[in-house]
């Protein structure tokens, strides 16, 4: 059973998007499955790293496209980036035990389905319009 599973509801009508979103499940999803086996505080602190560097990567992705295409809603959509590395940036500083609670998974998972749904979907019309898929 996977925690979280894309599906085309999720769309944003640009595949390059949609491909990093589908690989940031995959990541989320591979992370709950060690937060589940393991208490090896290594290797979840290295899955974390992994985590956080893809989320960013895929956030600046969405940001470049922003400034390219002159998106109207960029400065609120990029607050709201700025929100979940601040987080992300906390949880990374968690040590020993505190690592081994599922509220970075909870997070992770309303943050992300959320996000989205919502934020995200907003710039679909404005990115197909401009030639963008
Ligand atoms: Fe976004």
């Amino acid at each position: 059973m996977f925690l979280i599973e894309w599906k085309s509801d999720y769309s944003v009508g640009v595949q390059e998007l949609d491909d990093q979103h589908k690989k940031m499940f995959v990541l989320i999803n591979q992370f709950y499955e060690l937060m589940k086996e393991t208490k090896d505080i290594k290797n979840i602190e290295k899955m974390l790293g992994e985590l956080s560097d893809y989320g960013k990567y895929h956030l600046e992705t969405e940001e470049k496209l922003f400034a390219e295409y002159g998106y109207p809603e960029k400065e609120d959509h990029q607050k709201i980036h700025d929100a979940y590395r601040a987080k992300i940036g906390e949880f990374l500083q968690k040590k020993d035990d505190a690592l081994l609670s599922f509220e970075i998974i909870d997070f992770l998972e309303d943050w992300w389905l959320g996000h989205i749904a919502s934020t995200d979907k907003k710039y679909q019309k404005f990115f197909n319009e401009k030639g963008l898929e």
